[in-house]
C-alpha cells in the first residue's frame, strides 16, 4: 500500500518500452494529501444507488442526450481549479502517482521502505484501475447531478467496435494527441508492436486485422488465462521493487497494445496514451479501462467463479489498498478486497456478442 506522505517526484515510462526516453515528472497534488482525513471505503446502498448501465461508445453516436451530459460533466471537470480533487487534471495526474511510482510502499516490514508503489504488471492492476474508473465516473455524474450517469466501454472485442469510437473524435473528448495513422476507420490493433522494426502494422488488410485481434483476444481469454496468475499478473509482495514476474494477459494485450497504439508516436514518450504520466489526458483511457473491466467480469463468468470470489484468497493481495477522492471529495482508503464483486459496485455492461469466443485458432 502507498505511503501518501511519500509522494515525490519520478521518471516517466511508456507502456511498452521502457527507457525509451523519459524525463522527470512531478505529479503530487500542490497540497499535500496525507495528514487529511481518510474514511474508509462504503458499498453503495442499492437503495439510494440507482445501477449505471455501461454501453459500448461505437453505439452511442447518435444518442444526443447522452452525448450532450457527458461532453457537460467532462466541460465541468476541465473547468475546476486545477487544485480541486475533482478537476479533470488531478483526475489524470492519479495515473502518475500510482503507475510511476510518486509514493513509496507504506512500510509495513523493513524491506517495504523506499521501494515505489505501483500498480502496473502484476496483481494489483485490475482491482486498482476498477476503483479509479468507479470514482471517475461517479464524480463526473456528480457534476451533472445525474447519479445513473455511466462511462461507456470501447468495445474493441467487437469487429464495428475496434475502430477509436467516433465519440470521442469531437468535442470534450476529442485529444490532439494521437496516432494521426491510426483515427477511424482503421480497426485498433491489438497485436501492436512498437519494437523499432515493426512501429507500424498497415500491412494487415483492416479484415486481417480483425481476425489477427479476435485470434489473440480467444488466446488472452481463454487459451492463454487458464490460472489467475496468467490472467491477473504475477503475485507481487511488499518490498519488492514495483514489479514481480509476468504481466496478465490482458494487461499485456490489449492493455498495453492499445495504449501505445493511440499514442502518437512523433510525441517523444508517445503522449498522451502511450505513457504512463499522460495516459489519462485522453478521455478515451476511460472508455478502455472500462472494456478491460468488462473482461475481466467476463473471464471470471467463464471460469466459474461465484460474484464475491476472489482470484486469490491472499490477504497481502486483499488487503493492499488505494486512496481516491469519492464524488463528495472524501478522501477514501478502498481495498483490493472491495474491487471483486462488480454487483455491490452499482454498474453494470450492457451485453453485447462475444465473437472471439468463436476465434479458437
Ligand atoms: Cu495504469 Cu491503462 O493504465
Amino acid at each position: 500500500s502507498p505511503n501518501l506522505s511519500t509522494c515525490h517526484s519520478t521518471s516517466s515510462e511508456t507502456f511498452q518500452l521502457p527507457n525509451r526516453s523519459t524525463h522527470v515528472v512531478n505529479c503530487c497534488p500542490a497540497s499535500p494529501d496525507s495528514g487529511k482525513p481518510v474514511i474508509d471505503f462504503q458499498f453503495p446502498s442499492p437503495s439510494t444507488s440507482p445501477l449505471r448501465i455501461r454501453r459500448p461508445a461505437h453505439r452511442l453516436a447518435l444518442d444526443e442526450e447522452y452525448l450532450a451530459k457527458y461532453n457537460k460533466a467532462v466541460a465541468m471537470m476541465k473547468q475546476l481549479p486545477s487544485d480541486h480533487p475533482h478537476s479533470f487534471h488531478r483526475q489524470a495526474q492519479i495515473h502518475c502517482l500510482y503507475c510511476n511510482g510518486a509514493y513509496y510502499q507504506a512500510a509495513n516490514s523493513a524491506a517495504a521502505t523506499n521501494a515505489p508503489f505501483m500498480v502496473h504488471n502484476s496483481w494489483l492492476f485490475f482491482p486498482f484501475h476498477r476503483f479509479y474508473v468507479y470514482f471517475h465516473e461517479r464524480i463526473l455524474g456528480k457534476l451533472i447531478g445525474d447519479d445513473t450517469f455511466a462511462l461507456p466501454y470501447w468495445n474493441y472485442d467487437s469487429p464495428d467496435g475496434m475502430p477509436i469510437p467516433d465519440i470521442y473524435m469531437k468535442g470534450e473528448l476529442h485529444d490532439e494527441k494521437r496516432d494521426g495513422r491510426h483515427l477511424p476507420p482503421a480497426p485498433v490493433a491489438i497485436d501492436y508492436s512498437t519494437s523499432p522494426d515493426n512501429f507500424d502494422s498497415s500491412n494487415e488488410t483492416a479484415a486481417e486485422q480483425i481476425a489477427a485481434n479476435l485470434a489473440l483476444l480467444y488466446h488472452h481469454m481463454v487459451s492463454g488465462a487458464t490460472k489467475p496468475e496468467l490472467f491477473m499478473g504475477c503475485r507481487l509482495r511488499p518490498g519488492e521493487d514495483g514489479a514481480c514476474s509476468g504481466t496478465g494477459t490482458i494487461e499485456a494485450a490489449p492493455h498495453n497494445t492499445v495504449h501505445m497504439w493511440v499514442g502518437n508516436i512523433e510525441m517523444p514518450e508517445y503522449e498522451d496514451m502511450g505513457t504512463l504520466y499522460a495516459a489519462a489526458r485522453d478521455t478515451v483511457f476511460y472508455a478502455h479501462h472500462a472494456n478491460l473491466h468488462r473482461l475481466w467480469v467476463l473471464w471470471r463468468q467463464l471460469n466459474g467463479y461465484d460474484k464475491s470470489q476472489p482470484e486469490f484468497d491472499d490477504p497481502q493481495w486483499l488487503d493492499s489498498h488505494f486512496y481516491f477522492y469519492d464524488e463528495n471529495a472524501d478522501l477514501v482508503r478502498v481495498k483490493v478486497r472491495d474491487a471483486i464483486d462488480m454487483d455491490r459496485l452499482r454498474y453494470a455492461y450492457e451485453e453485447v456478442d462475444l465473437p472471439w469466443l468463436d476465434a479458437r485458432p
